[in-house]
């Protein structure tokens, strides 16, 4: 059995990432693939509990780093995993990427510090293909407040939203090949086109 493919979807709050997560499937889908799609924080019962206390909890900025990576060794080994091996695509809403953006751009933690759980958690294994959805804050929060109320990342200012962005489009020029940056500023149709054109060359 050949295994899956892992794609994920990054990008600010409010940048389309949610929205784009059913058209990815569904286009996989239409490949004849078995496809799962999942999130984070989250994706497994213990997982959305965790995403609860994330969004919903003050806490320490490491305790917030290390619950994110608590949830997503969870997700690993009881999910993702999995699903790869008996050949099914996967397609995450947020995956480590957006540790780096939010915890280390973000909140201000040393990237190495990441890189440690990542290293740990991980053991070498990474997305084959990630989407990121790059806009410029104050497009995001227009967005963000037409759809639902804030949580307690979403209720951050445009600067912490600015650290965040630039940390995404940095780890996209460290890695270019798997970080695939889309200006999310255009129209829902044209995106589309965008991402069949790169999930049409992963397959
Ligand atoms: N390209 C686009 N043009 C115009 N509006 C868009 C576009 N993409 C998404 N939207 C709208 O912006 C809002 C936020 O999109 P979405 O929920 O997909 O963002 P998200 O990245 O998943 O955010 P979060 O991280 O908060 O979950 C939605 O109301 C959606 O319909
Ligand atoms: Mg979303």
């Amino acid at each position: 059995m050949t295994p899956g493919k892992f794609i994920t979807l990054e990008g600010v709050d409010g940048a389309g990432k949610s929205t784009h997560l059913g058209f990815v499937a569904d286009w996989l889908r239409g490949q004849g693939r078995e496809v799962i799609v999942t999130r984070e924080p989250g994706g497994t019962p213990l997982g959305e509990t965790l995403r609860e206390l994330l969004l919903h909890r003050d806490m320490d900025a490491d305790t917030e780093l290390l619950l994110m990576f608590a949830a997503r060794q969870q997700h690993l080994a009881e999910l993702i995993r999995p699903a790869l091996a008996r050949g099914a695509w996967v397609v995450s809403d947020r995956f480590t990427d957006a540790s780096y953006a939010y915890q280390c751009g973000g909140r201000g933690i040393a990237t190495e510090r990441i890189a440690v759980l990542e290293a740990w958690v991980q053991r070498g294994f990474a997305p084959d293909l990630t989407l990121l959805f790059d806009v410029p804050p104050e497009v995001a929060e227009a967005r963000r407040s037409a759809a639902r109320t804030a949580d307690r990342f979403e209720r951050e200012a445009d600067s912490f939203f600015s650290r965040v962005r630039n940390a995404y489009l940095d780890r996209a020029r460290a890695e270019p090949g798997r970080i695939r940056v889309l200006d999310a500023r255009r129209s829902i149709d044209a995106l589309q086109d965008d991402i069949a054109q790169l999930l049409e060359e992963l397959a």
